[in-house]
């Protein structure tokens, strides 16, 4: 069975980056660095090696130099080129999106997850999506959303790519029950979004990568708040769960929170050690720290 092809993400871009304050007081947290590129530049390549082809950022106020990452800087560019700076100017330029590949939608209240994702449903319409949670950096030799595509093709329906953490971090997450342990892909029976410590239904915990069918729009309508008081993806998936299937994906790869100050952290020393230019003087850089 042919299931119908996933195009476009969401992308929800209008938290506000508590966590790593004060560097985010003026700049969005998605365009933090990671060695030499903001999280987004990650997230969008990513996204790109899984043949998404729009992209839906779920935007909010101070966040408008997220749009201007991702167009021309004209007097930058101009003076690239008149130093002969070719190779980074070709890599800026390579880098920007083709016209009308990306929709920026603003969300205006900060009413949780769920009313983010419901935010980006016109220019969705009736096709099946990705939702990329930028936060979550995933280094992975296949590009994790493409791991969740293949599983998409394979299963259809709705995936949601889930790591295992420790018990005593689950009430952080949504977490995921599943049927029957066996392989990485499994039918899912149950989710919850940041359960009390003790009663999480496993350690699978939805890491920041979905492929969500548009009906998901019908439940996110009704905006009803669950924990934390905010309007939560993991609420309307559990509903929907009553009448589509649902299957989680253990992906292989590494997944860095990036919306967390050690989070970024590592994600800057593990792109650093693997950067085809920077890696070899990172490595001699780091060593004399742990001697
Ligand atoms: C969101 C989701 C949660 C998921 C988490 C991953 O929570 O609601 O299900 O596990 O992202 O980072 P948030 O981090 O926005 O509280």
């Amino acid at each position: 069975m042919t299931h119908k092809r996933v195009r476009k993400a969401v992308i929800p871009v209008a938290g506000l980056g508590t966590r790593v304050l004060p560097g985010t007081k003026v700049v969005p947290k998605e365009l933090l660095n990671v060695v030499d590129r903001p999280i987004l530049s990650y997230v969008v390549a990513e996204a790109r090696a899984a043949g998404i082809e729009h992209f839906v950022f779920v935007t909010g106020r101070s966040k408008g130099a997220i749009e201007d990452y991702f167009d021309h800087q004209v007097e930058l560019e101009a003076q690239l080129a008149a130093k002969k700076k070719t190779a980074i100017l070709n890599e800026l330029l390579a880098e920007l999106p083709k016209a009308g590949e990306m929709s920026f939608v603003r969300q205006m209240q900060p009413h949780g997850l769920g009313h983010a994702v419901w935010c980006a449903r016109d220019i969705i319409g009736d096709e099946p999506f990705a939702v990329i949670l930028p936060d979550m950096v995933m280094d992975a030799e296949v590009s994790a959303l493409k791991q969740a595509i293949n599983a998409y093709d394979e299963v259809g329906g709705n995936i949601i790519v889930v790591e295992p953490v420790p018990h005593d971090q689950t009430h952080q997450y949504g977490v995921v029950a599943v049927e029957a342990k066996g392989g990485r892909l499994n039918k899912m029976t149950g989710m919850v979004e940041k359960p009390a410590p003790g009663t999480a239904p496993s350690n699978l915990i939805v890491s920041g990568r979905y492929i969500l069918q548009p009906e998901i729009f019908e439940l996110l309508a009704s905006q009803e708040k669950g924990a934390g008081g905010e309007i939560q993806l993991t609420d309307s998936m559990f509903r929907l769960m009553e009448t589509q299937g649902f299957h989680a994906l253990e992906y292989d790869g590494v997944t860095y929170d990036c919306g967390d100050k050690i989070g970024l952290l590592r994600a800057n020393v593990a792109m650093a050690l693997k950067h085809p230019e920077l890696g070899e003087a990172a490595r001699a850089a780091l060593t004399p720290f742990f001697q």
